[in-house]
């Protein structure tokens, strides 16, 4: 079919829209290093974060079950670029962020968010 065809078609169906629990799959062995990753840069000093037994702070919200939030902080769609820029850089992916930008590469921002976008519980 064309291309205008399968917009056309997916345009009225609710089965073109991916089910909220399963938007993003993350790839396991990126995942786990996300939680290294975590779990060195210390994201824990402000955040419960499941999976991080310790520390739970609370200067920042908790993420559990980050995966059913709506937007980033608030304000960006919640894709795994735009999570990726936001945990690396917050005031720059969202200016006035109190969050501080992060000691993270641009690859381990990517597996910081494959493993926040797997998390899919309490
Ligand atoms: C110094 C405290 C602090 C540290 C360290 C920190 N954050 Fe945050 N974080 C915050 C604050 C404050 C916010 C709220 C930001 C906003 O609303 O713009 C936030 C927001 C977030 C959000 C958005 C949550 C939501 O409900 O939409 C995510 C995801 C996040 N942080 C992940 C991380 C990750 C991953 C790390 C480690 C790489 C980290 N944070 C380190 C303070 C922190």
């Amino acid at each position: 079919m064309t291309l205008g065809t399968a917009i056309a078609l997916c345009a009225g169906l609710d089965a073109c829209k991916a089910p909220p629990e399963s938007r993003y799959v993350s790839d396991p062995a990126d995942a786990r290093h996300g939680l290294e990753v975590i779990e060195r840069v210390g994201c824990g000093a402000c955040h419960e974060i499941p999976g991080v037994g310790w520390p739970e702070g609370n200067a920042g919200p908790s993420l559990r079950g980050f995966d059913d939030f709506g937007p980033i902080a608030g304000q960006l769609p919640n894709t795994p670029t735009n999570l990726a820029a936001f945990v690396r850089n917050a005031p720059l992916a969202k200016p006035g962020s109190p969050m501080p930008a992060m000691p993270l590469s641009v690859a381990e921002a990517r597996d910081v968010a494959a493993y926040l976008h797997g998390l899919d519980d309490g």
